[in-house]
């Protein structure tokens, strides 16, 4: 898929302020640091489209991103970052889960996961609670710059093995990413206009 045009619409807290358009919408989701800002410069190749920073709790709010004019991408904070107040991490909670309840145009959820960590218990535990609310997901590694092939292969085999061993009787479609170098970009992008199509 070629993106022809990418643009910002609105950042808010509030589900029912999102865009109210019925397109096909796209969200990244993971931990703080993981790399959903960077992973929607990549796919869109647009440098700073979102901002992104060496510091984990950089994006704050749910970001829509309108692409080619008929479908959204967006951006939305991440969970786990440890010097985070117990009423923000409250507060967060609220908003990002009632987008999940709520977003009608969601059609698959991105979760991103570093490549270089072994499961954690905080990503295990959301996309069970994305299974039990019926919310398609799909995961992203990041990061894959960072380690050799071979290496690649096991960590991703284990995180794998490590799901089909939980609750899931089958895995998610997984794709393996890098930001600096546009890994993955082809098959994610494919992946979303399959299901626009679909
Ligand atoms: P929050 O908005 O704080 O939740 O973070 P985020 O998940 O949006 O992460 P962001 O894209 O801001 O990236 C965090 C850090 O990881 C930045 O320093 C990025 O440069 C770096 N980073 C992101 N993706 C990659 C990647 O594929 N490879 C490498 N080497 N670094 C990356
Ligand atoms: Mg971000």
């Amino acid at each position: 898929m070629k993106i022809k045009t990418a643009n910002f619409v609105i950042s808010n807290t509030d589900v029912d302020k999102c865009p109210n358009e019925p397109l096909p919408e796209y969200a990244f989701i993971g931990r703080s640091n993981v790399g959903k800002s960077s992973l929607i410069n990549m796919l869109t190749e647009r440098k700073s489209l979102a901002k992104t920073s060496g510091r984990p709790g950089k994006t704050q709010l749910i970001n829509h991103f309108k692409i080619n004019a008929n479908w959204f991408l967006v951006d939305l904070p991440g969970y786990g970052y440890a010097r985070t107040s117990k009423k923000d991490k409250r507060t967060f909670q609220k908003y990002i889960t009632n987008y999940f309840l709520k977003r009608e145009q969601l059609l698959c959820a991105f979760i991103l996961v570093d490549i270089r960590h072994e499961p954690q218990k905080i990503d295990l535990e959301f996309m069970e609670w994305m299974g039990e609310n019926g919310i398609p997901f799909s995961i992203i590694f990041t990061k894959a710059d960072k380690l050799k092939p071979k290496v690649i292969e096991r960590q991703v085999g284990e995180y794998i093995q490590k799901l089909l061993d939980g609750m899931w009787e089958e895995a998610p479609p997984y794709f393996i990413t890098s930001s600096t170098h546009g890994a993955g970009r082809d098959e994610v992008l494919n992946y979303i206009d399959t299901i626009n199509l679909g």
